[in-house]
């Protein structure tokens, strides 16, 4: 498997390969592999005759420092997972910081016409702003013709949809299902890091958005958040930090349902000091 560590060799590897009229498929991470990404890089492995696969924590997206600190940072193992998917076809690209970004560890500033000022938004200042400068800078270096992101992180994918569409970027954002472990905890990097109990406790958020779901469809948006604030009220070791109901074309939370519009409930959670988030499609 090909590892790049700079973006000059990387550059010259993907010039060969559009010389050679190759296809590339992108997936961008920040390491500590999983069956999500393997999805991801397993999809983009049937739609491309090869796939990069980016792994840097970027330090501009985090609002936390204690998170971007204990972040996981697992290059062998992560190496080892996609030696399992494929030895030819993968081609990893784990810059420093500072083939990133030099000595100028910030952000550019990113309208996404307000997409970012819901939800994380909200709650994680600055994070679309870095989220927007790492994966615009990633597209220019890499030069994908598709980039895979999961569907966890909804606001993400709209948000990336939204940076290509206002850029012009030759490339083509695909958006993949939610990958659960067995007992329908959305996989995160960041599982890894939850001690056993919270572990156990975490499929209530999934259990719970499926309930949301149900209800959706008899009651208001209104009395379905109620509930799920109730829920979480009394579980003893989850801290809900929002749930809403949004329309998934503006991400603005739905005060009237409207048959002619799609819903999703979107859920950010505490589960000690780690933070899970996941999603449900409504209608
Ligand atoms: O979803 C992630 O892991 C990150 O936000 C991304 C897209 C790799 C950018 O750092």
């Amino acid at each position: 498997m090909k590892i790049f560590k700079n973006k000059i060799d990387l550059i010259a590897y993907v010039d060969t390969l559009k010389s050679e009229k190759k296809t590339l498929g992108f997936v961008p991470t920040m390491g500590a592999l999983h069956q999500g990404h393997a999805s991801l890089i397993i999809k983009g492995l049937d739609q491309n005759d090869y796939v990069a696969v980016s792994v840097f924590v970027n330090p501009t997206q985090f609002d936390n420092q204690e998170d971007l600190v204990k972040y996981p940072r697992t290059l062998d193992s992560d190496v080892e997972l996609l030696s399992t998917i494929s030895e030819e076809r993968i081609i990893v690209y784990a810059p420093t910081v500072d083939d990133i970004y030099g000595d100028n560890v910030i952000s550019t500033s990113f309208s996404y016409d307000g997409l970012e000022h819901e939800m994380e938004g909200r709650f994680r200042d600055g994070h679309f702003d870095g989220v927007g400068t790492i994966v615009k800078r990633l597209f220019e270096i890499v030069r994908p013709n598709k980039a895979y992101f999961g569907e966890k992180d909804f606001q993400q994918l709209m948000i990336v949809k939204k940076l290509v569409e206002k850029h012009n970027m030759p490339v083509k954002v695909v958006g993949c299902k939610i990958h659960r472990a067995k007992d329908g905890l959305a996989m995160s990097s960041r599982n890894a890091r939850l001690k056993e109990a919270y572990r156990e406790a975490a499929p209530f958020i999934f259990k719970t958005l499926k309930i949301a779901k149900e209800k959706f469809g008899t009651k208001s948006a209104n009395k379905v958040t109620e509930w799920v604030i109730k829920q979480f009220a009394k579980h003893d070791l989850l801290t809900l930090e929002y749930f809403i109901i949004a329309d998934i074309k503006t991400l603005k939370t739905v005060s009237r349902k409207s048959n002619q519009k799609s819903y999703r409930a979107f859920i950010a959670v505490y589960a000690d000091d780690i933070r899970l988030i996941d999603n449900i499609a409504l209608n």
